[in-house]
């Protein structure tokens, strides 16, 4: 018998908190990027910002995949090879695997031991299903693993994580995405919509502070695992939905004016300054369908919740001509 669960490790050498503290801090406008948000700590306070009912996104999204798994089923027909990347606990795919029975699931993550604990669970509750674990950071490389069935795939991206990219990395993402499909591909994914200021800034600014948490979070890390002399009290979290560019912003907001060291480096903060510490992009769906074309996609259909709050889109790879 072959092996139900297989590992796959294509771990890049990791990408160092250090030079992104030291690169992102050197600028004018001061900033890290969001993926240094999730070590253990981090990944558990997202959890439950999950949990919290002012971040809609996971619940909406969660409802509209139960609801939609028939439809989506019969438009992309069974036994294809699903790949998720950033699967995590996997726990949304859960919702469709009866109904869209892949032959493989390839689950990507960049953390190797949550690969390893989700893909092992989930090979318990589903024993008919071949598991392809890959470890991997999705946002430079897609390798899906050569000895899976030949066949049609499907990628599945939920979560609005595609909102993290800005217009010109989300484009790049999605043809990235293309490249893995091959022939007869097809990606499913969930994108958060632009809708009321005030439930977009609700959302990132969670009555239980745990969004606050998640982004000072980010200063414990580099105090800790960086031997910064760094103070994470002398700075707040702000969250706010910026109209034009069409995005929350996440900012860490020094309240003093102060300088701390890192190895030999200097920082300084002025009272008042921002460190840009993560972008969430919002689509009108007309938008996301605009840009997934002009990254070889076709719409093949799309869904929005009653309340407006979340799309999940179903595309089809164009043909490479
Ligand atoms: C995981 C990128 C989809 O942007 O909504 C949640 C991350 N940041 N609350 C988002 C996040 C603050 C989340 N994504």
């Amino acid at each position: 018998m072959t092996e139900q669960v297989t590992f796959h490790d294509h771990k890049p050498a990791a990408s160092s908190l250090y030079d992104a503290v030291v690169n992102g801090l050197s600028r004018v406008d001061k900033s890290i990027p969001p993926k240094f948000f999730y070590d253990k700590r981090g990944s558990e306070l997202f959890e439950r910002i999950c949990e919290q009912p002012e971040y809609y996104l996971p619940s909406v999204e969660r409802r509209m995949l139960s609801q939609l798994t028939q439809e989506i089923a019969a438009l992309t027909g069974r036994g294809r090879i699903l790949i998720e990347p950033g699967a995590g606990s996997a726990a949304k795919v859960r919702l469709l695997l009866d109904e869209l029975r892949p032959v493989a699931f390839v689950p990507m993550d960049i953390s190797f031991d949550y690969l390893k604990s989700s893909a092992m669970d989930l090979a318990r509750e589903y024993p008919w299903l071949k598991i392809h674990a890959t470890c991997v950071d999705y946002t430079h490389s897609m390798p899906v693993p050569e000895e899976i069935p030949d066949g049609p795939r499907l990628l599945f991206f939920p979560g609005s994580s595609l909102g993290n990219f800005d217009r010109d990395e989300a484009g790049a993402f999605l043809r990235m995405v293309h490249g893995a499909l091959g022939d007869d591909g097809m990606l499913l994914i969930g994108v958060d919509t632009k809708k009321s200021e005030s439930l977009l800034n609700a959302a990132y600014n969670d009555a239980a502070g745990l969004t606050a948490k998640f982004n000072l979070n980010l200063l414990h890390r580099v105090r800790q695992e960086l031997n910064a002399d760094l103070d994470p009290d002398l700075f707040e979290h702000r969250a706010f939905y910026n109209t034009e560019a069409g995005r929350i912003e996440m900012h860490l907001v020094s309240t003093h004016r102060h300088r701390f060291r890192l190895n030999g480096h200097s920082f300084e903060f002025e009272a008042g300054e921002r460190l840009h510490t993560e972008n969430s992009y919002k689509y009108v769906p007309q938008e996301f369908i605009d840009l997934a074309s002009e990254s070889g996609f076709s719409e093949l259909r799309h869904w929005v919740d009653d309340g407006g709050l979340f799309a999940i889109y179903l595309l089809t790879a164009d043909r490479r001509g």
